[in-house]
């Protein structure tokens, strides 16, 4: 869908979630990520760049293991993450939108667990290729988690650490020959709508995740 019609539709509050492609099961176990491998760091910061041209090809459930690992996985025993948090408040929650339905990662059981069956891709932004990319990320701060942080700082320490979350999904993406966007032109509203956010949970950021298109 382009963008002038999403625009449209995000006006009218109705730009809303596809039924699923394929099944959408309740749980989605990840196979233990890889954490030797990948670029060098400063090769990997060599090739960091956004991309908006996306191929549909799904990531193999290797590759999204991995990916998810590195945005904010479980990298500690005392269940500290691969990204930073204010007080280690732990606030963001990181949604996947797949073709077959949007789930929830649990960094802890190193698993995806479903919110909602259905394609909510097209409803992450404004810009069109989110619909047909393979996977979209949404970054969610639940400010239940942030009651240690002053009230005043809760929305400015949420975004840092979803900043945080993105470079590591950018670093990741280079490494392994992946293309992504970090997007902050996205509807709120409709994205919290579709995922049954409560009014604790902030949307973010979102951010897209594939394959490079192939030049034609
Ligand atoms: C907070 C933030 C919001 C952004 N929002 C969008 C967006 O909505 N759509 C988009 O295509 N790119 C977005 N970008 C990506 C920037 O356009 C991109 O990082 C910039 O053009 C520099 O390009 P590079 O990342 O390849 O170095 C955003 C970047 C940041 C940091």
């Amino acid at each position: 869908m382009n963008t002038l019609t999403k625009l449209a539709l995000g006006m009218m509050g109705r730009l809303r979630p596809q039924p699923p492609r394929g099944d959408s099961p309740a749980s989605i176990a990840l196979p233990p990520p890889g954490k030797l491998g990948g670029m060098p760091l400063m090769e990997a910061l060599s090739k960091r760049q956004s991309t908006r041209d996306f191929a549909p090809d799904p990531l193999p459930l290797a590759v999204l293991s991995e990916l998810l690992w590195a945005a904010c996985g479980k990298n500690r025993a005392d269940g500290g993450r691969t990204a930073p948090s204010a007080l280690n408040a732990q606030e963001m929650d990181v949604f996947v939108a797949l073709p077959t339905g949007a789930y929830r990662y649990n960094p802890a059981a190193h698993s995806l667990d479903l919110v909602a069956s259905s394609d909510l891709r097209r409803v992450t932004g404004y810009q069109d290729f989110v619909d047909e990319a393979p996977l979209d990320l949404v970054f969610v701060a639940d400010h239940t988690r942030m009651a240690l942080v002053p009230a005043a700082q809760r929305e400015a320490y949420a975004y840092v650490a979803a900043g945080a979350i993105a470079q590591n999904v950018y670093l990741f993406a280079a490494s392994s020959g992946l293309a992504t966007v970090i997007r902050a032109w996205i509807d709120r509203e409709a994205i919290a709508d579709a995922l049954g956010l409560s009014h604790d949970q902030q949307v973010l950021l979102s951010q897209t995740v594939g394959y490079f298109k192939p030049a034609r």
